[in-house]
């Protein structure tokens, strides 16, 4: 057996809109939630009990996973009534975990897609005996990182969570192994940061930390310029197949296209488009590296780049999206061209003539700030 938590309970506050109604790890990428990737990830490395940590609206997550059995994996859904930190997540979760004291436990953040070798982690944790081992990328700017210095026998020498001047390019990829002794250790029904208090606690106490130094395909999705990407990357196929489950038959050349979408002859799709189940595209229309999620309606004459249209949204004729968030059932009227990088939040008709108020826009920029 091999038991694996997933950290599923975050806000996702830099993908707002979008997150205001689904979880950021039931966001569709390739026309998957999110979180199917990660399950299909876990499995073929060999993990058969995977429990899901929740916090923010547990129910979506459960509606679509259920048991697991789809998947291939048994799935158990522990909740924190109030959410306990990445720390207190990896705690409460325990309470599902039938692992021995000293069996190693898989612990992924839900926003991660890694092409990284787990069962290799997992191999490096058990010969080395390690307290927890942490699989390590290499980034060019480690600022929005858990900086994680190591000396010349893989061994952590500090966490540093989000540092202005990193020390080193190597970061917290987000995928652990914890010994299960060393979970059970946290503190119980307590707020607490695996990345501030955990790993810098454990490293006072001399525990052996261990790094998988891995740069594999590595993305976190957590922002809405990384969630298009990976989305487009799933697509492509640029993220490689122990990352991501295949984009499937739905595959139109460069882009994907669900079940029931109705697509004018001349559409243009490009870059690792996604367009969801019964969305609209009209004609002379150009969508590139962009996900249009289910139901929505692009008009016609209209270009739509780098962006994430919300199910059910409708975007008018002779419209203009660049970098651009709109929550589902958002409005586009015609001829609009919106600022590249608006976010467009829920129930607001942006230049449109229609029904609900505009009062109160709620448009703010990609500079939207907070985790
Ligand atoms: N259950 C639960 N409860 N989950 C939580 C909570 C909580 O209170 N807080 C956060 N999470 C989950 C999020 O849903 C996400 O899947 C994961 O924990 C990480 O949270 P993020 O908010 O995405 O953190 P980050 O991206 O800023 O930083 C983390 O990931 C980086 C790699 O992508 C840190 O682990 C960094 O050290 C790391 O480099
Ligand atoms: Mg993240």
């Amino acid at each position: 057996m091999q038991e694996a938590v997933v950290l599923v309970g975050g806000l996702g506050t830099r993908l707002r809109p979008l997150t205001l109604t689904t979880p950021k790890p039931m966001l569709p990428v390739a026309g998957v939630p999110f979180i199917a990737h990660q399950c299909a990830k876990l499995q073929a490395a060999g993990v058969d009990h995977v429990v899901l940590a929740t916090s923010y609206r547990p129910e979506i997550f459960a509606d679509y996973l259920g048991d697991g059995a789809s998947l291939g994996i048994r799935i158990t859904y522990v909740h924190e009534r109030e959410a306990l930190g990445t720390g207190g997540a990896i705690r409460n979760a325990s309470a599902a975990l039938e692992s021995g004291a000293n069996d190693p436990v898989v612990i992924l953040n839900g926003d991660v897609l890694s092409g990284h070798d787990l069962r290799g982690q997992v191999e490096l944790h058990r010969k080395t005996e390690a307290a927890v081992t942490l699989h390590l990328v290499e980034v060019a700017d480690a600022r929005a990182y858990g900086c994680v210095p190591t000396d010349a026998d893989g061994r952590v020498t500090a966490f540093l969570e989000k540092m202005p001047d990193p020390v080193t390019n190597w970061i917290n990829a987000g995928a652990y192994v914890f010994r299960r002794s060393v979970i059970d250790a946290i503190p119980a029904g307590q707020v607490i940061s695996v990345e501030r208090d955990t790993f810098p606690n454990l490293l006072l106490a001399a525990s052996d930390i261990r790094a998988w130094q891995e740069s594999a395909y590595w993305i976190d999705v957590g922002t809405p310029e990384a969630f298009v990407r990976c989305s487009a990357d799933v697509v492509l196929g640029v993220a490689p197949s122990n990352a991501a489950s295949p984009a499937g038959s739905a595959r139109i050349g460069d882009a994907m296209v669900l079940l029931g979408a109705e697509m004018a002859n001349d559409v243009r799709l490009s870059g690792g488009t996604t367009i969801g189940a019964g969305a609209r595209v009209g004609t002379g229309t150009d969508v590139d590296e962009s996900v249009v999620m289910d139901a929505a309606v692009v008009g016609s004459s209209t270009r739509v780049r780098r962006s994430v249209i919300g199910k059910g949204a409708v975007i008018g004729d002779g419209c203009v999206l660049d970098g651009c968030v709109l929550a589902d059932g958002v409005v586009v009227a015609d001829g609009t061209e919106l600022p590249p990088g608006t976010r467009v939040e829920l129930d607001v008709d942006i230049a449109g003539t229609s029904n609900k108020p505009l009062s109160d826009p709620a448009v703010t920029d990609t500079a939207a700030s907070g985790t």
